[in-house]
């Protein structure tokens, strides 16, 4: 059966519109991407109906992923609507388990890095820092996309 994955992160024009782009790109390379669903949203509202953010857009696509989503505020829907819930850093996971209405929605919330071989803890915000720091996310996002990969094939 078809699954679901819901990234978040705080403005939704950083950090998660990158991660639905890895994503999409690693499942349509692995012949996957009409078995999973992907989106993005944040926490805040801040950037509502916005593009991502530019410089994120613009060291993304040096690694050939497009951020065409536009960004929008979690919703309580999400949490029936999707099968995993995944938090880019430690305030997300922890708003997105204060908003949590039903234990089967707190067991659909996990951190990015849970799936990562090689990195812990958050994925750092990269908004008010510079360049390295939009390269670090790439990093540890396709990190990340690739065990996530792995347990939506057990999933599948
Ligand atoms: P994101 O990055 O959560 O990865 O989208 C941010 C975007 C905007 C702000 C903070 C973080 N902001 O404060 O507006």
């Amino acid at each position: 059966m078809k699954k679901s994955v819901l990234f978040v992160c705080l403005g939704n024009i950083c950090r998660s519109p990158s991660a639905e782009a890895v994503l999409k790109a690693k499942l349509k390379a692995a012949g996957l991407d009409k078995d999973v669903f992907v989106d993005s949203a944040g926490t805040s509202g801040y950037h509502e109906g916005d593009r991502a953010d530019e410089r994120m857009q613009s060291h993304a696509v040096k690694r050939a992923y497009n951020l065409t989503s536009i960004a929008r505020q979690i919703r309580p829907a999400d949490y029936d609507r999707f099968d995993y819930i995944i938090a880019m850093d430690r305030n997300n996971y922890q708003n997105l388990m204060n908003k949590a209405q039903k234990p089967e929605h707190k067991q659909k919330i996990s951190m990015m890095t849970d799936f990562s071989q090689t990195h812990n803890g958050d994925v750092p915000d990269p908004y008010y820092g510079g360049s390295e720091g939009f390269e670090n996310v790439l990093d540890i996002l396709e990190d990340s996309v690739d065990g996530l990969i792995q347990v939506l094939i057990e999933d599948l």
